[in-house]
């Protein structure tokens, strides 16, 4: 062993909060890497639901064959409300002791995060964060695994509803996923050249809405495909229907919530190959010694990002997409 490494025999892993597609390749690498150095690992079933309940069993490289391609998670995953209570925290760490695990890897977004850096903080458990969420609202790297998945996902349903919007000249309301980020419902736009797009991280004004779909329609535009955000302050795409029905009477208008077909499905290249970029350099820098600590990519290089900064911040979309949406209507 490289004198600089710390000797690490044991971890474990989980994959927690919202899947997101490329979890199974992040699992697979981790397993497969720390194999190379000779660290077992086991997984953790359930997310920190089944760390509470000992739902743990040992992993090997074969254990992860034949799910790279595959979305979901074989580990599954769940939302503990146990875990945000320091009683439940205990009995994780105590069950953490109890199997010898002496890091733990968590795969997932914010909430996932969240957890981990307050066990790390409480129990002294050594922490490693694996960014995977389909919303992408993750500082410390560029992209998030499941993302890029998601986003075509989006886009592939978006180019069958303008088809039939063209068909019938219809209004079309196309609600994309994202509580507290709008990635997806602006990269969407743009490349599935939507005539608006309404984003959390903007106030939407209702008149100014009608306004621009007016005038849209007012240049022979003869169909408009509107991408709003789940979490835009309007409340989604059938509250904002409610709102301007009324004014585009002679427009056949329709709603389309895509949900939760935007976290499922196959991984794309580029979320298998982020993945397992992401599963190895988790191994790499626990064994270097890191701890309570993300990793991300950006700029094609790995990033390592302090756990408690990750959770502090939201990442910011880029604003000159937003102009750019704009421009292009
Ligand atoms: O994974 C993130 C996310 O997709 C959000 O955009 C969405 O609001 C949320 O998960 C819904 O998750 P669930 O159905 O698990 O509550």
């Amino acid at each position: 062993m490289d004198d600089a490494m710390v000797s690490v025999k044991r971890i474990g892993v989980l994959t927690s909060g919202g899947d997101s597609p490329g979890m199974n390749a992040a699992v697979r690498a981790v397993v497969r890497v720390a194999a190379q150095h000779e660290i077992e690992v086991v997984g953790i079933k359930h997310g920190y639901y089944g760390l509470i309940n000992d739902e743990i069993a040992d992993m090997t490289p074969h254990s992860v064959s034949n799910i790279i391609q595959r979305g979901g998670t074989i580990l599954k995953s769940a939302r503990s409300e146990e875990f945000r209570t320091a009683e439940g925290r205990k009995k994780a760490a105590k069950n953490l002791k109890k199997h010898k695990i002496e890091a733990l890897i968590t795969i997932g977004g914010d909430g996932t995060f969240t957890g981990a850096n307050i066990l790390s903080n409480e129990h002294d458990v050594k922490v490693i964060g694996i960014p995977a969420t389909i919303d992408n609202d993750i500082i410390g790297t560029d992209e998030t695994i499941g993302y890029d998945t998601a986003l075509n996902t989006a886009l592939d349903a978006i180019d069958k509803i303008r088809d039939t919007a063209d068909a019938h000249e219809r209004m079309f309301l196309v609600e994309v996923m994202g509580r507290d980020a709008g990635f997806i419902a602006l990269e969407t736009s743009i490349a599935g050249g939507a005539e608006l797009v309404l984003l959390p991280e903007e106030l939407t004004n209702i008149k100014e809405v009608k306004r621009q779909l007016n005038d849209m329609l007012q240049h022979q535009r003869r169909s408009s495909l509107v991408v709003v955000a789940e979490g835009d302050e309007t409340g989604g795409a059938i509250k904002l229907a409610d709102k301007i029905r009324g004014d585009f009477a002679q427009y056949d208008m329709r709603v389309c919530i895509l949900g939760h077909i935007q976290r499922g499905g196959s991984p794309t290249a580029r979320d298998r190959v982020l993945a397992s970029r992401l599963g190895a350099a988790a191994v790499k820098t626990l064994v270097e010694g890191h701890s309570e600590i993300m990793v991300g990519i950006v700029n094609n290089a790995l990033k390592i990002t302090p756990l408690r900064v990750a959770v502090a911040k939201k990442k910011d979309l880029d604003y000159s997409l937003i102009e750019l949406a704009k421009q292009l209507r």
